[in-house]
């Protein structure tokens, strides 16, 4: 052919229309929080997807700090890092935004492929406005602190003050939109608006605009959130409330803010957004003044669901040590109306409850602070390598199946239990069959507890009969359900053969293993490597450190 210009415009026209088609990322679906059946799941890429997640500290999202905070994401084996992003360095003067920190983020994170949840450090952190621009905190008039009983300021932002509010508003919308732009690859799958709204040390706002609000009428949608039959027609909040009335008031005040903060986001780019809280103790409650007031603790949910539609999830920093207060927490934020979500806890022996947490549906877990910026330090946050070991475990065994278990938990056939003295057996009711788990359980079957409470197990319904089995330090096994009154008395070992049964109907019925299979998850497929038989099966299914996975074919005889 003869190559005359009008055939060189073609071909270079051509080539550059499929550079450019390369070059344009495609655009994938938005991730979403889906309810259905009662269950909640959170969608990525379009499936039900389980964060199994990690939070950098404070100061790391800053580009020399990288270098650590991956290699420990690896180690983990995370599929997301919760990471902050900071007022005071993306809005450095009024209206003006500065991109750099988050495009270098979004860069670094896919090439690490990992996912991030990203944290907006604004006007909250931790009770305080530690983030907000300097051109804000040199004008206290303009962007007041809070004041306390005695007329004096406090280490925290007015839930009141319209010029915070709506720079807020706009630098989170800004933020948001260019999230938008910036990332059609959905690198970013979910933002945290403030961190741990509220405040420390007084319990609410005192100032005279404050107090007026506080003596007028308690809006009537808070008296029906909070399904209060008022004695007066329009009560005020201490008429309403009494004692919580300053704790109730607080949280409605710093919920419409940062509602209204979330709004302006979401109607930028409608990713699913959330708020966490630093929490109260809700088994011996405090009294108010002695936790984070104005925050969604436990006592204000319902103030919170209500004042801030936007959020689609209100979720627990879970750091208390006591198993009763742990397990408290997960079955307070696990809702009909809100998703349970852990984005925050800390302690080694705490790496159990991912797993009570799955048993409750959670959508994702993340411990804090997992990156090397403060290694070979020992102070408050920091964390030991006991620590990042003990959550490695977890997301090592469970990482390479996380979606088979979002989709196995959101269709209602999941549960998982952690091991709590003195409990040392548990028994999951699944139908026709009962998975009982037991802990620190010896060759003749009696369980004693494992000597440091680590154990934790996993057990989904795959078909009626077979059952995917998993966890640590514990053993499974399973037995003929019966009827709802067998289910309660009849169990038995026979003895000989260790083999559990039970009577229905008059008949002896006993569980029969009919293939028990190793395998490991490679890209959402089970790859069988052997047969569990013999000694590995013949006293019930024992899990240890090793992260195991099995597929379990059950019949009676
Ligand atoms: C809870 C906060 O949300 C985090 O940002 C961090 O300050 C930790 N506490 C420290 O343990």
């Amino acid at each position: 052919m003869k190559i005359t210009s009008a055939v060189l415009a073609a071909i270079v026209a051509t080539n550059l229309a499929a550079f450019t088609v390369q070059a344009q990322v495609k655009e994938r679906p938005l991730p979403r929080i889906v309810k259905e059946n009662g269950r909640f799941a959170l969608f990525v890429d379009d499936a039900p997807y389980l964060m199994l997640g990690a939070q950098v500290h404070n100061s790391s999202d800053w580009p020399a700090m990288f270098p650590k905070i991956w290699p420990a994401m690896e180690f983990l084996n995370v599929n997301t890092v919760e990471i902050p992003v900071y007022w005071e360095q993306f809005e450095p003067q009024p209206g003006q935004y500065d991109y750099t920190a988050v495009d270098t983020l979004l860069k670094e994170a896919r090439q690490h492929h990992v996912r991030l949840v990203v944290l907006w450090f604004g006007t909250w952190k931790n009770g305080s406005q530690h983030y907000m621009p300097e051109w804000m905190k040199l004008a206290p008039d303009r962007y007041p602190h809070m004041v306390d009983k005695n007329g004096q300021a406090v280490d925290s932002p007015s839930p009141y003050a319209n010029a915070s509010l709506e720079a807020d508003k706009s630098a989170f919308a800004a933020f948001m939109r260019h999230l938008k732009a910036a990332d059609p690859e959905r690198t970013v799958i979910m933002v945290q608006v403030e961190n741990e709204a509220g405040t420390w040390g007084t319990v609410r706002d005192y100032s005279p605009v404050a107090q007026k609000l506080f003596e007028a009428p308690v809006p009537p949608e808070v008296l029906s959130a909070m399904q209060v039959k008022a004695a007066s027609p329009s009560p005020n909040w201490q008429d309403a409330f009494g004692p919580e009335a300053e704790v109730y008031f607080h949280a409605w005040s710093v919920a419409k803010y940062v509602g209204q903060v979330a709004a302006a986001g979401k109607a930028a780019y409608p990713l699913p957004l959330y708020v966490n809280a630093a929490l109260r103790n809700p088994l011996k409650p405090d009294s108010p003044g002695t936790y984070e007031s104005g925050g969604p603790t436990d006592n204000v949910l319902p103030i919170w669901k209500v004042a801030a539609p936007a959020l689609d999830i209100l979720a627990p920093d879970i750091y208390q040590n006591d198993p009763a207060v742990y397990l408290k927490v997960l079955e307070l934020y696990h809702r009909d109306d809100n998703p349970l979500f852990i984005p925050e806890t800390g302690g080694a022996s705490n790496a159990r409850f991912l797993f009570s947490a799955l048993g409750l549906q959670a959508i994702g877990f993340s411990p804090f602070g997992m990156d090397y910026t403060r290694e070979h330090d020992t102070g408050p946050g920091s964390r030991q390598p006991d620590e990042f070991l003990a959550w490695a475990m977890n997301y090592r065994l469970i990482g390479p199946m996380q979606r088979e278990i979002a989709r196995l938990n959101f269709d209602g056939k999941l549960k998982a239990v952690a091991e709590v003295q003195p409990a040392v057996t548990e028994t999951l009711p699944f139908g026709d069959w009962n998975a009982v788990v037991s802990y620190g359980a010896k060759r003749n079957g009696q369980a004693v507890g494992n000597a440091e409470p680590t154990g934790r197990a996993l057990v989904a319904q795959l078909k009626e009969n077979q059952f995917l089995v998993t966890g640590f330090f514990c053993r499974v096994d399973f037995r003929p359900a019966g009827t709802e009154q067998q289910r309660k008395s009849q169990y038995v070992v026979d003895g000989v053969g260790q083999t559990p049964s039970a009577q229905i109907d008059g008949k002896w019925q006993h569980r029969q293993f009919l293939r028990v299979e190793e395998g490991t998850y490679e890209s959402g497929v089970f790859k069988f490597v052997r047969i569990w038989n013999g000694d590995e099966t013949d006293w019930g299914l024992n899990f240890g450190a090793e992260p195991v996975v099995l597929r379990v074919s059950l019949a009676t005889y």
